[in-house]
């Protein structure tokens, strides 16, 4: 089965823990419990006839307890970036968390998705959903408007990221096939032939498990599958 790694990234108290609460156990904490490490959990999903099983990351916002961070975002496919739609600061930080996952995942071609969350705190709205659109627009990310306690919500924003993941793997998976002078499949013995040794990835039965093998054959962002609700 497919398995990619999905983090959500962002200042401390934004709500990612929520998120991802209300995604796998359908329920709302109003209590705030700091993230110290980082945590996985799981979701199946069929979208289309295919299986998917996103392997979900929460990580911790708060300065003091994000050393560990740089770890757990390795191998990263998919990055939820979280900001809080009250917290103009959490909004602007969303460059640096972009960095962050970027800087730990080197050659990869990482999806990333934004959720303005709190979305029902709308009273106390201090960035506005302009606002948001536009950094994603720029930035070549999904948007999202979440709410924690509104379950529709998240499972509209995990459903698109995996059916974008999806088509992303679909999609190289026909380059691959019809355009192996860009990608050597290691059937020939041979490796992709790149300068950093972590992407000297060789693709050895490439049919099963493809997003583990993908090579980035040359750092195209997914801008045009990457659009704006
Ligand atoms: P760290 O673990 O420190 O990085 O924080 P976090 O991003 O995981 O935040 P967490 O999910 O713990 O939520 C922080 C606080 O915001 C908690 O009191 C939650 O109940 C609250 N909260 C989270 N999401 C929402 C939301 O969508 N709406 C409202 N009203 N409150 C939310
Ligand atoms: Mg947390």
């Amino acid at each position: 089965m497919i398995k990619p790694k999905l983090i959500l990234v962002g200042e401390g108290a934004v709500g990612k823990s929520s998120i991802i609460q209300q995604y796998i156990e359908k329920r709302f904490n109003e209590a705030y419990l700091i993230t110290v490490g980082s945590d996985k959990s799981i979701k199946d999903l069929n979208i289309n006839g295919k299986n998917i099983r996103l392997e979900i990351w929460d990580t911790a916002g708060q300065d003091k307890y994000r050393g560990v961070n740089k770890i757990f975002m390795k191998n990263t496919k998919i990055a939820l970036l979280v900001y809080d739609i009250t917290d103009k600061k959490s909004f602007e930080q969303l460059n640096n968390w972009i960095n962050h996952v970027n800087e730990a995942n080197k050659n990869e071609n990482i999806i990333f998705g934004i959720a303005a969350n709190k979305s029902d705190l709308f009273e106390t709205q201090v960035v506005s959903t302009e606002e948001g659109k536009k950094f994603a627009q720029e930035h070549n990310c999904l948007f999202f408007e979440t709410s924690a306690k509104d379950y529709g919500s998240i499972e509209k924003a995990f459903y698109k990221l995996a059916e974008v993941y999806l088509e992303k793997i679909d999609n190289k998976k026909t380059d691959i096939n019809n355009n192996n002078n860009d990608i050597n499949i290691n059937n020939n013995n041979q490796t992709h032939n790149n300068e950093n040794d972590d992407n000297k990835t060789k693709i050895n039965g490439f049919e099963n498990e493809i997003d583990e093998k993908i090579v980035n054959k040359d750092n195209e962002c997914c801008s045009s599958k990457c659009f704006i609700f």
